[in-house]
């Protein structure tokens, strides 16, 4: 099982005092190449980055970037609309997830809906397969959902780990890790590759682990937590050490 880190939250600490600028300035912090060569480092296999509509978090420039310098192959997570699709087809990352967007969700809450997705995706799918892009359909474990995406020409599915993260019990959580299951075993012998991620977190990866033939896990939210809370300990001491002989 590979890990692909998400790091759009990287990019909403820096956006949360930049947000004005039209450019990302060079001593905007954090720097999302520093923070794409920690992960590297950590050693994850790949960089997941997701250009939204709205621009809330990554920007263009943080797409070129990583394409260009990040070291590490690049998940480009996506809407299925023309605008981002272009510029997709410009950066060419190694692999296209194509999600669902609403400009009033926090984070991207469910998962496509691909028997009712319409002439666009088919589109888009075709138009980054053409460019040599592995392309991914992020969609939630329903038979009926990753039946269609068998259909669509996608190489993987990326299943929807939320519910599963958002069991609020052990019952909850063992009746939706089943679900996931099914999901796996009906997708793989349709011929898809399958991706998983959404809510995966150092407690829950536990239950996770134990779904067969997963490829890579895309996990965000948890690490860059974890990330912050182990991380402010060195970071107030480096700013002690460097106020020290004032
Ligand atoms: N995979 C996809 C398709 C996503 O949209 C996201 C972000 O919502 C993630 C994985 C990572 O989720 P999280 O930040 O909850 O780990």
């Amino acid at each position: 099982m590979k890990l692909g880190v998400n790091i759009d939250h990287v990019a909403t600490l820096r956006q949360a005092r930049y947000r004005s600028k039209q450019v990302v300035m060079p001593w905007a912090e954090p720097d999302i190449l520093e923070a794409a060569r920690a992960v590297k480092r950590g050693g994850a296999h790949g960089l997941t980055a997701h250009l939204r509509e709205d621009r809330r978090h990554i920007q263009d420039q943080d797409v070129w970037v990583l394409r260009r310098r990040g070291g590490l192959p690049l998940n480009l997570e996506m809407a299925a609309s023309p605008e981002i699709l272009k510029i997709a087809l410009k950066v060419c990352p190694d692999e296209v997830c194509i999600v669902p967007e609403r400009r009033e969700e926090v984070t991207t809450e469910g998962g496509l809906d691909v028997l009712r997705g319409g002439r666009q995706l088919l589109k888009s799918v075709e138009a980054l397969r053409k460019r040599g892009i592995l392309v991914s359909l992020f969609i939630a474990p329903d038979l009926r959902q990753i039946r269609a995406a068998s259909r669509s020409g996608a190489e993987f599915i990326e299943l929807h780990t939320g519910a599963f993260a958002e069991a609020r019990d052990a019952a909850g959580r063992r009746k939706e890790l089943a679900r996931l299951k099914r999901g796996v075993e009906l997708a793989i012998s349709l011929g898809l590759r399958v991706n998983a991620g959404h809510g995966i977190n150092y407690s829950n990866i536990a239950w996770i682990r134990k779904l067969p033939a997963l490829e890579t896990l895309n996990i965000g939210h948890s690490i860059v937590c974890r990330a912050l809370t182990f991380g402010l300990e060195r970071a107030v001491r480096d700013m002690l050490g460097r106020m020290k002989g004032a």
